[in-house]
């Protein structure tokens, strides 16, 4: 068996490099596959970390299929009562930010619904080996994370689970974050294994690329470590316009009167020019130099305006999503179905390969 090995990160860069380039030339060849568990609702970290990409994907052509991985949540956590509430919102979130689920090309639907997919999972946790799933270095921090004394088995093959997701649609294309690398060559490594076990005269499954985000990581409002709920550090998409000016209040800055751009030396107020700089479109030097001596308090203004004005279509949108149930069950019953249609056919190729047909 082809052992399995974590390339070098600036060699994935140049690659993904690439694949961007060629995307844009050539839409109509690539099948994007994203998704997210739905633990809660999301925030500006993931808006503009993710969520804008995935729009502008879907505005070049590019299929678009988006998982909302529910079976996830149970890998690393006891509660379970919000699995659905949670499947909605993040639901009207992606909608708000502009995912168009009206168009033929873009399917949105929890994998739990599609069984098919699910399906996959079986011959695929056969082409791995337990040592190679116990050294998944994202696992590996998840758990410690998490502080899991008892660790489930679903925890150690989620990421097999994550190959379904991809694999089950052919996506060839998976925008990710660095933490996600492992689980994409894990999968990369099941694609090559099935066809090679097989499908040696036919390929049936491509190896999907990763496409790394080109967009800064976001801070939280402490400005020590990544923007998220569970951190208390996050502004909601669906928080208001004065919880917004709240939390930039208490953001964190330093002891240094005027402001400069430097996210070595001073993450906390780079991070908010940072933010600045995304919901006004000028660079972050250009605005540091604008309010220079103004300090943190000019700064923090200028930011609670900037991104609430920013922010205000979409959280319309939003509070009118909100008040649509109907159409959010619509929106997910039309991406079950466009899924699962790809799932049956895929699955019925996995089966003839597998000399499994009666
Ligand atoms: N593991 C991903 C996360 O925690 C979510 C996910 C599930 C995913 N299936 C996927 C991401 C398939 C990309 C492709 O965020």
């Amino acid at each position: 068996m082809e052992k399995l090995t974590y390339g070098t990160y600036e060699s994935t860069l140049e690659r993904s490099r690439k694949l961007e380039e060629d995307l844009t030339k050539n839409p109509a060849n690539y099948r994007v596959l994203t998704g997210d568990r739905p633990t809660g609702r999301l925030h500006i970290g993931h808006l503009f970390g993710s969520l804008q990409n995935r729009v502008r994907l879907q505005n070049l052509g590019v299929n678009t299929f988006i998982v909302i991985a529910d079976y996830q949540v149970l890998t690393d956590r006891d509660s379970f009562e919000a699995i659905s509430d949670n499947i909605r919102h993040l639901t009207i979130d992606y909608l708000a930010a502009g995912i168009d689920p009206e168009g033929a090309n873009t399917f949105i639907f929890p994998h739990s619904h599609v069984p098919e997919l699910n399906q996959l999972l079986l011959p695929f946790l056969t082409l791995v080996t337990m040592s190679e799933l116990d050294r998944n270095p994202t696992v590996k921090e998840e758990i410690q994370a998490a502080g899991l004394k008892r660790i489930n088995a679903g925890m150690y093959t989620y990421p097999v689970h994550q190959a379904a997701d991809i694999l089950f649609c052919k996506g060839n294309v998976v925008p990710v974050g660095k933490d996600q690398l492992p689980h994409l060559e894990l999968t990369r490594v099941i694609a090559r294994r099935f066809n090679e076990r097989f499908a040696a005269q036919k390929s049936v499954f491509p190896e999907p690329q990763p496409l790394l985000s080109k967009s800064p990581l976001i801070l939280g409002l402490d400005g020590s470590q990544k923007m998220s709920k569970s951190r208390n550090n996050a502004i909601m998409l669906c928080s208001t316009e004065d919880e917004t000016a709240a939390l930039i209040k208490k953001a964190k800055t330093d002891a240094d009167r005027v402001i400069t751009y430097d996210p070595e030396n001073r993450p906390e107020v780079s991070n908010l020019l940072m933010l600045l700089s995304l919901s006004t479109g000028k660079t972050p030097e250009t605005l540091a130099e604008e309010i220079g001596e103004g300090g943190s308090g000019t700064l923090k203004k200028a930011l609670t305006e900037s991104l609430n004005e920013y922010l205000r279509p979409l959280r319309k949108r939003r509070a009118e999503l909100e008040q649509n149930p109907d159409y959010i069950t619509q929106v997910l019953t039309k991406g079950i179905a466009g899924a699962r249609k790809i799932a049956v056919e895929t699955l019925d190729e996995v089966l003839d390969v597998m000399n499994m047909k009666i």
